[in-house]
């Protein structure tokens, strides 16, 4: 029986050189660890080692076991540690790319529009989102009944003293500034405006316009024109963009037009809307006290998720604020 011990541990001792993966060492154990291994077998036949044998021969088997159990937890921490410097950092490798933030398609616009009316004379201003009634209907010449103050087109603020609403155009900053300011004015109001309708493809809720207005003597239909063929040559960059004025009405307004430009993409050809404008009707510039009979002026509202539309190709005004950043990556 103590020639079998010896003869065994020569034999693990063999085996434990060649673990060097996890492989090797799953079929060190199951040969020798297990219930059916070596060591076991070896144990089995301890019960017919005679009496006066048993003292020598347990000790024997006993330290078998225990060195057989060590050096195999130590071949594995050895191995373990071979493993783990193998995964230490490759400082060769190529780094991840970070993603960098870029501006909005939105913000990028109102930039440029902004850049653009301040190379034409246009000072840039803002105005309050929650906006009063007055500033936001009454003095922009609605009648009392006008259907745009309807529940269905506005959105009111719950105010017991006030009557406000979330600014449903950015036209109210023309009131504030033709009474805060003497003309000549000439300034451009980018910002954002709400409305209570249904989204669609060319139509959000939320979305932002840009107000043009010039008050001086002698300013004319003409002068609206100019400014806004040179705006869209310059933004466009097309020789060949067609755009028109079509005849339409606002209150504050007189005569009033739509703006609409050409676009031919994969929604098909058509006109877009892209603008409002006409010459300062009369009773808006007595609401501010201007004397009509001397002075006259301009103004015209674009909505700048409309006009982002044919300058980026997008065919449905909804991606912009879905922030997919694919898309926001492409439009940067
Ligand atoms: C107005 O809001 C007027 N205040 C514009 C104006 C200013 C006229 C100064 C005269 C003088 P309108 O409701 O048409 O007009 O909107 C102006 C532009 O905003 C539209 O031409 C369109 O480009 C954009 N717009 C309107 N509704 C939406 C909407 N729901 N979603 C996205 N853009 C819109």
């Amino acid at each position: 029986m103590l020639d079998n011990i010896a003869a065994l541990r020569q034999a693990i001792e063999a085996d434990l050189a060649t673990i060097n993966d996890l492989d090797s060492a799953e079929a060190f154990r199951l040969k020798h660890l297990v219930k059916k291994g070596s060591l076991n077998a070896l144990t089995q036949e301890f019960k017919a080692v005679p009496r006066e044998e048993k003292a020598a021969v347990g000790k024997a088997l006993n330290e078998l076991k225990n060195w057989v159990t060590e050096s195999f937890d130590a071949a594995m921490q050895a191995f373990k540690r071979e493993a783990d410097d193998a995964q230490t950092v490759d400082v060769t490798l190529p780094g991840r790319r970070p993603y960098i933030g870029a501006q909005h398609p939105t913000n990028a616009m109102i930039r440029e529009i902004t850049r653009i009316f301040s190379a034409l004379g246009f000072d840039a201003a803002e105005g309050p989102e929650i906006e009063d009634e007055k500033h936001n209907f009454d003095d922009l010449n609605f009648p009392p009944n006008h259907p745009a103050r309807d529940m269905q087109d506005t959105f009111f603020v719950k105010d017991e003293n006030r009557n406000l609403v979330l600014r449903t155009h950015t036209s109210p900053v023309q009131i504030r500034l033709m009474q805060s300011r003497k003309p000549p004015i000439r300034c451009i109001v980018p910002g954002r405006v709400y409305r209570n309708e249904a989204t669609d493809a060319t139509h959000l809720a939320e979305f932002h316009q840009v107000e043009g207005l010039y008050v001086d003597r002698k300013v004319s239909m003409a002068d609206l024109k100019g400014t806004l063929y040179t705006f869209f040559s310059e933004l466009f960059q097309d020789p060949s963009l067609k755009f028109r004025l079509r005849p339409s009405f606002f209150p504050f307004t007189e005569p009033s037009a739509e703006v609409d430009v050409f676009v031919d993409d994969a929604r098909g050809a058509r006109w877009i809307e892209l603008a409002g404008c006409g010459m300062v009707h009369p009773n808006v510039l007595r609401n501010c006290d201007i004397d009509p009979e001397e002075y006259s002026g301009f103004a015209f509202g674009f909505g700048i998720e409309r006009l982002i539309m044919p300058r980026r190709k997008i065919t449905d005004i909804r991606m912009l604020y879905e922030n997919d950043i694919r898309v926001l990556h492409q439009l940067t």
